[in-house]
């Protein structure tokens, strides 16, 4: 990789706030990320997708049905007509009102906290690597100097792009497949990427230090129970990515 060493293993275990606070608030909303923050998260994880007319959002599905008040999708609707949509209603009446937010809107808040930000879908939307990568440089948010953020995918093309557009980037690769986690499949990793994250059920301690005898830290997806805390920092894990921050014990409150 062209980053030497992304992760600092000195630090403490990093969380990562996953949609936001996403137990606490609707996800992927503006809510759910300022109480990531409020929570002291270390990290805020959104998930990019591209309107009609090709401007950032972020929202998790490629569809509206599930968390907004619109159907269809994402793809097909124009920015316009995402704002007008309501984002926080499925989750709770007290959230109504909340929007779809753009890329633009959420790193520019929250550019003085981590960023974890995932490209979802990115085969759904050609060319979204690009304007992700424009939309940081703009910025001089392309430096890991600068501020701290993290592109992350499933897809692992869409990695390689990203790492060419911005060398500098910490890239990390998204895996449910313990098939991923071989040796062999981190070394290919970490040709590209400063993170593998992988899901927690796949995480093991061996895992944890074949990735960083690469180079690579790790960052597990996703907490929901209290208890599959414990066994992650057990294996020294980086990051825990998770819906409820404070089940995190080493961080920084
Ligand atoms: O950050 C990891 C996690 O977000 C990956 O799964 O479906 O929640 O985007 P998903
Ligand atoms: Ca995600």
């Amino acid at each position: 990789s062209s980053i030497t060493s992304a992760y600092d293993p000195s630090e403490q275990v990093q969380t990562v706030a996953h949609r936001g606070a996403s137990g606490y608030a609707p996800e992927n909303t503006m809510a759910a990320f300022r109480k990531g923050v409020e929570m002291k998260a270390d990290y805020i994880e959104i998930d990019v997708q591209m309107s009609k007319d090709g401007e950032l959002v972020v929202i998790h599905d490629t569809t509206l049905d599930r968390t907004t008040d619109g159907s269809g999708n994402v793809k097909d609707h124009t920015l316009e007509d995402l704002r007008r949509l309501d984002a926080g209603s499925f989750y709770s009446p007290e959230f109504a009102g909340e929007k779809i937010p753009t890329f633009e809107e959420v790193i520019d808040e929250f550019r003085g906290n981590g960023i974890l930000i995932e490209l979802k879908a990115p085969h759904l939307y050609p060319g979204i690597e690009k304007k992700v990568a424009a939309v940081l440089k703009k910025r001089d948010m392309d430096k890991p100097a600068n501020n701290k953020i993290i592109i992350q995918s499933f897809d692992f093309n869409s990695l390689k792009i990203t790492n060419e557009l911005l060398p500098d980037m910490p890239i990390g690769a998204l895996t449910g497949n313990k098939d991923d986690l071989t040796a062999a499949k981190l070394k290919e990793f970490s040709a590209y990427c400063e993170y593998v994250n992988p899901y927690l059920g796949n995480v093991t301690s061996e895992v944890v230090d074949s990735s960083h005898s690469y180079d690579m830290g790790i960052m597990s997806w996703t907490v929901r129970k209290q208890e599959e805390v414990q066994p992650l920092l057990n294996a020294g894990v980086d990051g825990i990515i998770t819906d409820y921050p404070d089940y995190v014990p080493q961080h920084k409150q």
